[in-house]
């Protein structure tokens, strides 16, 4: 049933916009608003907070059908939860009534600041600084590849506050679009998911209460790469959404298309393509399901059930099939696929970013090897 009404959300109201979202790199207005009006922009908030209290699996759902017909749009839900995550697995109870709240409401996105110029794979060398003065933290440096930043009214920002103890000594934060000395970059130019903005994020002096800090000082690394196990699965969904788009519409192309006398779709070399590509999302999608229930069994209090390599596994695999989905999803429809009149290069583009962000494959076989199940 959700994935029933999402599909018909999306279809009816994000996808009209998709193409010219890519076009205009425009924020997907429309999506948000759609989004919003039916209660799906950040499912994972929990009842308490005023959410829709959706579980993991109901959230990959969600994201996947959104990014079926616009991978720009998808990023509300799943960046919405990369964002918030930090505050609702290590935040105090204060901080969870103050943001989950308005998040849920619709009142404001979150967005999440680990990446650094410097620091990209390589998360801990990070350099923004938090210093405590009294009761607040002034914090100083720059943020790179901010998924919404500008949109987005808050942000989990990790900074350093004892240098010496390089990734124990890295906090988190929530900072505020409206904080004094918060300023953003010029939107990247990117190959796809262009409809997203990716900025940077200037924090020059930001003072912010010391109750914004999200758990214990020090704790910011571990709390990033906690969310990152559970997210990542959402970089998953997002990859699995994007490869069905590609493959629906390609498999109908193929059967309209006709070459020698016959639809190309006739054709066996054609036929096995298809099947290839059906049969790798396949197992995408059941790697992705079952680290997403894994992902909700550490939520609910269980064992951690190996859910690093999981996460890690599903993001790495789901994106690495969307690659070659969307790109045989071009080879089908030929010289059509290359053009912007078809909506297949555009699922090409939107999926490379899934292979990149969310720390790139390479990385995710490293936390595979080094989390063995
Ligand atoms: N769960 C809990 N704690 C963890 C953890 C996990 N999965 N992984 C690490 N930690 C904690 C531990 O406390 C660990 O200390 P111990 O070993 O003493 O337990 C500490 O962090 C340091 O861990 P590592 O020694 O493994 O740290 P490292 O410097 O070797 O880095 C890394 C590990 C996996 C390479 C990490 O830097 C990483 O994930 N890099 C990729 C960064 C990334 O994914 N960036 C994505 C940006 S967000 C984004 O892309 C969003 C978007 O646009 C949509």
């Amino acid at each position: 049933m959700l994935r029933d009404a999402v599909r018909a959300l999306s279809e009816a109201k994000i996808a009209p916009f998709a193409a010219e979202v890519d076009e205009e790199a425009r924020f997907p207005q429309e999506a948000l608003d759609a989004l919003v009006a039916a209660d799906l922009h950040a499912v994972h908030v929990p009842e308490e907070y005023g959410g829709a209290g959706a579980d993991a699996l109901a959230t990959v759902i969600v994201i996947e059908e959104v990014a079926r017909v616009c991978a720009s749009s998808s990023l509300i839900p799943a960046v919405n939860k990369l964002g918030s995550l930090p505050v609702v697995l290590s935040g105090g109870e204060d901080l969870k009534k103050k943001y989950l709240g308005p998040l849920a409401k619709g009142d404001g996105m979150f967005s999440y600041c680990l990446s650094e110029p410097d620091a990209g794979s390589d998360a801990g060398g990070m350099k923004t600084k938090a210093v405590r003065d009294g009761d607040s933290y002034v914090l100083n440096g720059v943020k790179r590849w901010i998924t919404n930043a500008g949109v987005s009214e808050y942000y989990t920002v990790m900074a350093v506050t004892d240098p010496d103890l390089r990734t124990k000594g890295i906090s988190a934060f929530v900072v505020e679009k409206g904080d004094e000395g918060v300023s953003f970059g010029a939107p990247e130019k990117k190959l796809g998911i262009k409809g997203s903005p990716t900025r940077e994020v200037y924090l020059d002096n930001v003072r912010i209460p010391a109750d914004r800090l999200i758990g214990a000082e020090g704790t910011g690394f571990a709390t990033a790469m906690k969310t990152l196990d559970h997210t990542r699965i959402t970089i998953a969904a997002q990859a699995l959404g994007i490869a069905q788009g590609a493959l629906d519409y390609a498999s109908g192309y193929v059967k309209e298309r006709k070459q020698f006398g016959k639809p190309v779709a006739d054709f066996q070399g054609v036929q096995f393509m298809l099947a290839d590509m059906a049969m790798k999302l396949e197992a995408a999608r059941q790697l992705t399901y079952s680290a997403a229930a894994r992902s909700q069994r550490v939520s609910d209090g269980g064992d951690k059930e190996h859910l690093t390599f999981f996460g890690a596994a599903a993001k790495c695999f789901a994106s690495d099939v969307a690659m070659e989905i969307t790109t045989d999803a071009v080879q089908l429809l030929g010289g059509y696929g290359y053009t912007r009149d078809y909506p297949v290069e555009r699922m090409m583009r939107d999926a490379k970013i899934t292979q990149i962000y969310e720390g790139t494959n390479q990385i995710q076989r490293i936390v595979m090897a080094r989390n063995l199940p």
